[in-house]
């Protein structure tokens, strides 16, 4: 412990259970010395055990469904009363599509469904973003991290319409950092992490073969959850003020690695 965020606050979207990244990444800030409000999906609550992450940490816990303006808008008023004052720290660490979850091929998308999928897990960083931005609830030299996947670069078939959210995501990142940076002093940030053993991250088809490949391909083997944790509290941190409008891969290498020789060995003859 270092104390990185000793004195900054935020908000910590999509702390489902214990396996995911922003729960993780929730203990982490907390060790940091950081304050934050969690929160979630109001039906997402109903079943997660944010309770007790809550407890743990010493957090308040307002629920919001994050492609829902009015919840946005309240829940950023009712943070800044919470913590005090305005925000240093924002992680979206949301996602879901409704093509994956009921198993329709990419080929055969509906795009009711891809609507909503993209609504939640791509548009949602563009309203948050808004809603900080027009509240001016961000302190000079904050930081706004997403998650995001390299799916959004280079095909993996079973990702299906993520890919496509995941693209869109990056270039908000991009395009909102530029306003957030010009007339704000915050960066905006995705990190692209390594495949990952939680609720999301499960309900890609095919997700044991893919999580064992990316780890087989990548030089220092795929990152954890608790690895992202530790990144994003870097990004958090006032040790990374100039880095912004970057898609940042946290994946042990995999995304620069054409082949490893235990893949190779896998097909030699
Ligand atoms: P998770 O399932 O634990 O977290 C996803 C969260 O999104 C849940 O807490 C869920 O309640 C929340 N969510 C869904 N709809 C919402 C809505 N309308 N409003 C507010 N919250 C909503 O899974 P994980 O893996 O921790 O996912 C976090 C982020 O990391 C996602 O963006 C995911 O795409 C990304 N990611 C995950 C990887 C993995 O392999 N698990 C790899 C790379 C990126």
């Amino acid at each position: 412990m270092y104390n990185l965020l000793k004195g900054k606050k935020g908000i910590i979207f999509g702390a489902l259970d214990e396996n995911s990244i922003a729960w993780k990444t929730a203990e982490r800030v907390h060790e940091e010395g950081g304050k934050f409000v969690l929160t979630n999906a109001p039906v997402a609550m109903r079943m997660g055990q944010i309770k007790n992450l809550a407890e743990k940490t010493g957090s308040e816990i307002i629920p919001a469904d994050a492609t829902n303006m009015d919840d946005l808008q309240n829940l950023v008023t009712k943070a800044m009363e919470i913590l005090g004052g305005k925000l240093d720290f924002v992680l979206h660490s949301i996602g879901m599509s409704v093509n994956v979850r009921k198993n329709i091929p990419y080929t055969e998308s509906n795009y009711m469904n891809t609507e909503k999928g993209w609504d939640v897990s791509a548009l949602s960083f563009h309203k948050v973003c808004q809603v900080l931005y027009k509240n001016d609830a961000m302190n000079e030299w904050g930081s706004i991290v997403a998650l995001t996947y390299m799916a959004a670069q280079r095909t993996f078939p079973d990702y299906n319409d993520m890919a496509d959210n995941k693209a869109y995501l990056e270039s908000i990142a991009r395009s909102f950092g530029y306003f957030f940076g010009k007339d704000k002093k915050v960066r905006v940030n995705t990190i692209s992490q390594s495949p990952t053993a939680t609720t999301a991250g499960q309900g890609v088809k095919g997700f044991d073969g893919f999580i064992a490949y990316a780890d087989a391909m990548s030089p220092l083997g795929n990152a954890t959850a608790q690895d992202c944790a530790d990144y994003t509290v870097s990004l958090f941190s006032d040790l990374t003020r100039k880095v912004t409008m970057q898609n940042l891969f946290h994946d042990g290498g995999f995304s620069n690695t054409g082949v490893s020789q235990e893949v190779i060995e896998r097909f030699a003859k």
